[in-house]
């Protein structure tokens, strides 16, 4: 079985032996292909759905791993008991979702690791990290098909807080393709400038808010390019 590229950077970040559980598991990919590379020690499968449930219940059994993942059918951690798992997978979910989740289940602030890849709303959900008692410890990239997405590390802590550049980006670090992703972040950024700029009544507060990120961003950028030209 194989993963995507998406999913398997998501793989290389749980730690071995691992107690996991896949909040929004959908077919079951993650825990299937962790529990055959024996990179984990159990592994319990939740989602929201029951068509979900059923297709990672069918990836399981063809894998002959039917007995070893515990389904859940609950939304996000609500049926997930605090000491039953250690590491806590939430991908492929907006933001706002992985937000929701989370303040539902303050535990996971305690003595646990948090792997999040959300599809939106990337800047909301570092602020709202910040603000509830994590810490984003690293955060790696990963290309499939023409997309980049960044996957968190996170575990309860204290973040310093994030310029408006960082809550785009992450802090500045240098992983691999970290400059494309800037690249991609800075683009996005001028076309919501150029939007904005373009309203009828243009919110200043938002003008404001963008250019500082476009100049956090290009600042990011030079830092990498010095940095590769000094290595
Ligand atoms: C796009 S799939 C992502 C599947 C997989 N995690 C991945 O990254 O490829 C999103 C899954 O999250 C589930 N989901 C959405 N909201 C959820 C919630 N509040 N609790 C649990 N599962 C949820 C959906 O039913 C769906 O199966």
């Amino acid at each position: 079985m194989e993963l995507s590229p998406r999913l398997h950077t998501i793989a290389q970040q749980v730690p071995m032996g691992a107690r996991l559980v896949d909040v929004g598991t959908d077919h079951g990919y993650l825990p299937v292909w962790l529990l055959l590379n024996h990179q984990i020690k159990s592994a319990v499968a939740a989602d929201l759905r029951e068509g979900p449930l059923s297709h990672a219940r069918e990836t399981s059994r063809q894998h002959g791993l039917s007995e070893s993942i515990s389904f859940r059918l609950c939304d996000g951690l609500a049926d997930i008991k605090a000491d039953e798992v250690d590491t806590v997978v939430l991908a492929g979910m907006g933001g706002e979702t992985i937000a929701a989740i989370l303040k539902a289940a303050p535990w996971t602030r305690q003595e646990k690791l948090l792997i999040l890849q959300p599809m939106t709303g990337a800047p909301r959900l570092r602020l709202w990290l910040q603000d509830h008692g994590y810490t984003i410890i690293k955060e790696a990239i990963c290309c499939e098909g023409k997309k980049l997405y960044s996957i968190w590390i996170v575990a309860g802590g204290v973040m310093p807080p994030l310029s408006p550049a960082e809550q785009w980006a992450g802090v500045n670090c240098s992983v691999a393709l970290r400059l494309d992703y800037l690249n991609m972040l800075e683009s996005k950024a001028e076309k919501a400038l150029c939007g904005h700029k373009a309203a009828q009544i243009p919110e200043q507060a938002a003008i404001a808010y963008l250019e500082e990120v476009l100049t956090g961003l290009r600042e990011m950028k030079k830092e990498l390019e010095s940095n590769d030209h000094s290595s």
